[in-house]
């Protein structure tokens, strides 16, 4: 056994781009990941970083963040003092499994979604309740009666929209039918209602958020990322958004300066000019019409998307695995998901730019559904 291998419950990361390149004998820069929901960097977003900061790399960055958080809240329309920056929406989840789960606590998911959330939650001593989404008729809804019944002891619940992997979206007004009845439950039983953490990590590709909700309900956390429609991933910089006074137990468990000052630049550059990732978000959405139309066109069958990746189901596990195999072997990496989950039978592509997905649709052709 390692010396670092624990029993506690830890993300899995997908494989490096190295080891696939080294595993199928391919040039590494013929590998594309269409597994990890990012996008190339465009041209113009990489003139406008290279140019515009000149980080103080000696000393810490401020603790305020002063100019990132400045820029966010126009960005984000908050106001400043609601917005904690963390390396990452993923920093910004664990420190909020930090702050309100205890040892024995309840913890829901609406599944299946992010594993992050089970991991973070069970890491505290959280005993996560699984509340499954309504199927693919419906949509992948939330099943909002039974996560209000499942919630009636917990103290957080997690919900992602649009979620990962099924690419659905839940509309504001449906996610204010949960938190009412989360309120109204919350006050009957005489307890605190839940915290309620919605991860809009690709909440850009949508254009709806939950974020107004938070005057109304102030244990609403709203997560946000640099990493997909802001094309900067590999920054890690996200996002808590809340009142003050839930950031404030949030804030607590942060690592003093977990952001660094590269990446605050960076950050901070992408969101003076708004434009450019929007300008990404427009042809990333442009060409997930069109993947959705060729690949059906194929004969796959992908279900409709609210974001920057598309899930598509197979006739059988056995066929989504030897499409997936069939895939890397040129190259072209897809998420599949183990035999032990809901979608065993359907693997997950991001939407990239016009020419990876022309490398996609042309392997996809060969590949039966
Ligand atoms: C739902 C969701 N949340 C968070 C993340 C991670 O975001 P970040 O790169 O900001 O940590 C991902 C990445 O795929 C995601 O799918």
């Amino acid at each position: 056994m390692s010396p670092l291998a624990t029993a506690l419950p830890t993300y899995a990361w997908e494989p490096t781009t190295d080891f696939l390149a080294t595993k199928y004998k391919l040039p590494r820069e013929s590998i594309v990941r269409f597994d990890v929901n990012t996008s190339p960097l465009p041209p113009d977003l990489r003139d406008v970083l290279a140019g515009t900061f000149d980080p103080t790399l000696s000393e810490y960055p401020p603790s305020d963040y002063a100019a990132l958080v400045a820029a966010a809240a126009e960005a984000y329309g908050v106001a400043q003092d609601e917005l904690l920056p963390t390396a990452g929406a993923d920093e910004a989840l664990d420190l909020s499994a930090r702050a309100f789960l205890r040892e024995g606590s309840v913890a829901v998911v609406a599944s299946p979604t992010y594993a992050l959330y089970r991991i973070v939650s069970e890491q505290r001593g959280a005993n996560v309740v699984a509340v499954p989404r309504l199927g693919p008729e419906a949509a992948f809804r939330l099943d909002i009666p039974a996560l209000a019944a499942a919630a009636r002891t917990a103290d957080l619940v997690w919900l992602c929209e649009p979620n990962n992997p099924t690419g659905a979206y839940e509309p504001p007004e449906r996610i204010r039918e949960l938190l009412s009845a989360l309120a109204a439950n919350a006050a009957a039983d005489g307890r605190v209602a839940p915290a309620v953490v919605v991860d809009e990590a690709y909440w850009e590709f949508v254009g709806q958020s939950a974020l107004a909700l938070r005057a109304e309900y102030p244990r609403l956390v709203v997560i946000r990322t640099l990493s997909k429609a802001h094309a900067l991933a590999g920054a890690r910089v996200g996002f808590a958004v809340a009142q003050p006074e839930t950031l404030a137990p949030i804030l607590a468990f942060r690592a003093p300066a977990s952001v660094s000052t590269v990446s605050a630049a960076l950050a901070t550059a992408s969101f003076r000019r708004p434009e450019l990732a929007a300008a990404n978000v427009a042809r990333i959405v442009e060409q997930r019409s069109r993947l959705l139309r060729e690949l059906a066109g194929l004969g796959w069958s992908p279900y409709p998307s609210e974001s920057n990746f598309i899930l598509i189901r197979f006739s059988s596990p056995a066929a989504a695995e030897s499409a997936a195999e069939a895939l890397l072997r040129v190259g072209l990496v897809p998420r599949s998901f183990g035999s032990d989950h809901a979608f065993a039978d359907c693997l997950r592509l991001t939407v990239r730019s016009a020419q990876e997905n022309d490398r996609l649709i042309e392997a996809a052709r060969g590949i039966l559904a």
